[in-house]
């Protein structure tokens, strides 16, 4: 049987509200979520035995922790008990930053060995198994996996609102924002903290989401910024100040807008053209270790 490679791609959210705390702990979402063209790479090996994961990573855990071992063993015990897959995870996102960095590497292995084993379930199953994996892995498994070359699987880039837990998904227009900078400052947040750390009755801004949709179906990429805006900064801010710092910083450069991306701790920015990005990646550059100049993820027509 082949080997195949996938690339996952991260997400930025560019809104996220929250209507209220629900009756099973979690929060109920309403949240624009974006890929973006920074992906990790799986690529999968059948094995008759099994689950084996490898990485260039010191930062991920190797065992049933990972999302992306608890992917692999929840499709195959669907559909093939017993076989096994050694899966490499080439880590280009940063873990623990809010990018959706282990969602997408599970969504990737749903989609990887549905079609390394041939299991043939539909895309509503998919989503299902993905759910049940963790809140973000749905949407990461919402663009649509395809098959240029026989050895990859890429992913095209996907746009979507998502509500409930984050599962309840609807996919909007594509569009590319061209100028997106994405620093992670040296620390991670746990998402848990953040949410259950959630008083909305603090929060000083909302996004305006009906707005947004309006001006992202006109594909006004430069008015979306005003209507973007991030609940969960209202807790990650106070808990690390360097987050509210870095945001002012990235406007004060030019940007159109800077957010929080989900719970934190990466903050992302739009620019309104390639050169005053350039600028602000550099100075970012020097101080930070993680910062990425990119656009959003597109592949296919
Ligand atoms: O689903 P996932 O394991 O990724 O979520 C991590 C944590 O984030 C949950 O344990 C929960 O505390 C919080 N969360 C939430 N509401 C959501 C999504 C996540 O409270 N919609």
């Amino acid at each position: 049987m082949q080997t195949i490679t996938i690339e996952a791609p991260a997400k930025i959210n560019l809104t996220l509200d929250i209507k209220g705390k629900r009756s099973d702990g979690y929060h109920e979402l309403e949240t624009v979520m974006h890929q973006v063209d920074l992906f990790d790479r799986i690529t999968l090996e059948p094995r008759t035995s099994g689950i084996e994961i490898a990485t260039n990573s010191s930062f991920i855990p190797l065992g049933p922790e990972n999302l992306a071992y608890k992917a692999a063993l929840m499709i195959l015990s669907k559909c093939q008990p017993g076989v096994g897959v050694k899966i490499f995870i080439e880590k280009n996102i940063p873990v623990g930053a809010g990018l959706a960095g282990g969602s997408t590497d599970a969504a990737a292995v749903l989609a990887g060995i549905n079609h390394l084993y041939n299991c043939r379930f539909s895309r509503q199953q998919l989503l299902e198994m993905a759910a049940a994996i963790g809140s973000d892995v749905a949407f990461c498994l919402f663009g649509e996996y395809f098959e240029p070359r026989p050895a990859e699987l890429l992913s095209r880039g996907a746009t979507a609102m998502a509500r409930g837990r984050g599962e309840l998904l609807e996919s909007l227009a594509t569009r590319i924002i061209p100028y997106i900078l994405i620093v992670k400052p040296d620390f991670d947040l746990s998402t848990a903290e953040v949410y259950s750390e959630l008083d909305l009755s603090a929060v000083e801004e909302f996004p305006d989401t009906g707005n947004f949709l309006q001006v992202w179906n006109k594909g006004d990429i430069i008015n979306i910024s005003v209507y973007m805006a991030n609940v969960l900064e209202s807790v990650s801010i106070r808990k690390k100040p360097e987050i509210g710092i870095i945001k002012s910083r990235l406007i004060k450069m030019g940007a159109l807008t800077a957010l929080m991306s989900g719970s934190g701790p990466s903050v992302f920015a739009i620019f309104p053209d390639n050169e005053i990005a350039c600028r602000a990646y550099q100075a970012f550059k020097n101080e930070y270790q993680e910062v990425y100049l990119l656009s959003s993820y597109k592949r296919g027509d």
